[in-house]
């Protein structure tokens, strides 16, 4: 894909409208995880090198059009001026029209934030005129917000009409990756989906198994399948209304060149906190009073079989209920193995979406694959073959 390049521009000395997602998991008056933003510093780098003024805009969780003082945008100010070691002016609401003079006035290089985009209704229903005034802030907008670029907003999307556009850093790598495991991969290529529902990922199942050669379903949706394939799962998380749709899905993958890969054994407990009691399993022998919660041993190896055999391995949602141990073996174990092939250049393994990076983080593999997306639904979007707005009109 060809992208409009923030480096390829030679922006110096102009005022930048930065679209970055600071959207990181936040609890108890902190950040769980900040690597969304220790991502951002190439481009903010870049820019100011060159003496660029920057104003950042961003979303912060969902607040559907309202002021939230909780999602307000100060609460990151204090870890953006830690990270990127610079001293950002925080802009404390939307009324730009307060701000247009301030950032004119201010000298060559400068950095602002502005509140959190979302405490306007107009910015999700991607307004004309709020992009516009969005737009106003500066000369130039650059994109380094991959992982929101599946929405059409106007912090994403309507501002591109009324500046010259360009993309980040940040967006620039997240394509090369996903292009490496997608467009034009080292064959043979297996996909690993987990999750719960098969009912979210059936358009990420379907373009997936025209693409991969292995495609290996785990954690609660392999019960649905394993339901469509006559198997009892006991009482197993599963979607009954899905078991059609599993079934239709089976028949369809035999005509295609993709073979479905789905668990041998199982990892059984009554529930979740009688861990104590888990064991192990044939797939066709799940007791009756019992629930599905992991992968067993040996379909650990036949999915270590399958990696041996592949080039490139895409991996999205967990493969057991990796938030309760011991139920997180299967994902752990499957995790360092992919790691390990491609510490040793013999993979290409590239996660992303929803849980799995969190997934993937309780063992600490994670920092062995090639590519962690840091896109949650845009990651998975994309891999269901959709265009993404915000990336559209970056595009040369
Ligand atoms: C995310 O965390 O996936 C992005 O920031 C997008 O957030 P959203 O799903 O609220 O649009």
């Amino acid at each position: 894909m060809m992208l409009k390049k923030i480096q390829d521009a030679k922006i110096k000395k102009q005022t930048v409208v930065l679209r970055l997602d600071l959207n990181v998991p936040y609890s108890n008056g902190k950040s769980t995880d900040t690597s969304r933003i220790e991502k951002t510093k190439e481009t903010i780098h870049h820019l100011i090198k060159n003496e660029n003024k920057v104003v950042i805009l961003s979303h912060f969780g969902r607040p559907n059009g309202r002021i939230n003082k909780d999602l307000s945008l100060i609460k990151l100010l204090g870890y953006l001026n830690e990270i990127l070691y610079l001293d950002i002016k925080f802009l404390p609401s939307l009324e730009i029209d307060l701000w247009s003079e301030e950032i004119e006035a201010a000298p060559f290089p400068s950095i602002f934030l502005l509140e959190n985009v979302r405490f306007s209704k107009l910015e999700e229903l991607n307004d004309p005129d709020f992009s516009s005034k969005l737009a106003s802030l500066g000369n130039v907008y650059c994109n380094d917000a991959f992982s929101v670029s599946h929405r059409a907003h106007a912090s994403t999307q309507g501002i591109t009409n009324y500046l010259p556009s360009f993309a980040g850093f940040l967006v620039q790598s997240e394509l090369k990756a996903l292009s490496l495991a997608l467009e034009q991969p080292l064959k043979p290529v297996t996909a690993i989906v987990g999750g719960s529902k098969i009912s979210t990922k059936l358009e990420l199942l379907d373009n997936l198994s025209n693409k991969v050669e292995y495609l290996i379903i785990g954690g609660a949706m392999a019960n649905t399948f394993l339901s469509a394939q006559g198997y009892g799962i006991g009482i197993s998380l599963t979607e009954k209304k899905m078991i059609h749709t599993a079934k239709e899905i089976i028949q369809e993958l035999k005509y295609k060149k993709c073979k479905l890969v789905l668990p041998l054994d199982i990892v059984c407990a009554n529930s979740l906190n009688e861990k104590k009691e888990a064991q192990t399993f044939r797939v066709d022998c799940c007791p009756l009073d019992s629930m599905i919660l992991d992968i067993g041993i040996q379909s650990q190896k036949n999915i270590m079989d399958i990696i041996n055999k592949s080039k490139t391995l895409i991996w999205n949602g967990p493969l057991g209920a990796f938030e309760t141990r011991p139920f997180d073996q299967g994902t752990n174990n499957i995790a360092n193995y992919a790691a390990n092939r491609t510490s040793k250049k013999q993979l290409i393994s590239i996660a992303g979406g929803g849980d799995t990076v969190s997934a993937l983080k309780t063992s600490d593999s994670i920092s062995k694959f090639s590519y962690v997306s840091t896109a949650g639904g845009a990651f998975l979007e994309w891999l269901e073959g959709k265009s993404l707005p915000g990336i559209e009109s970056l595009k040369i």
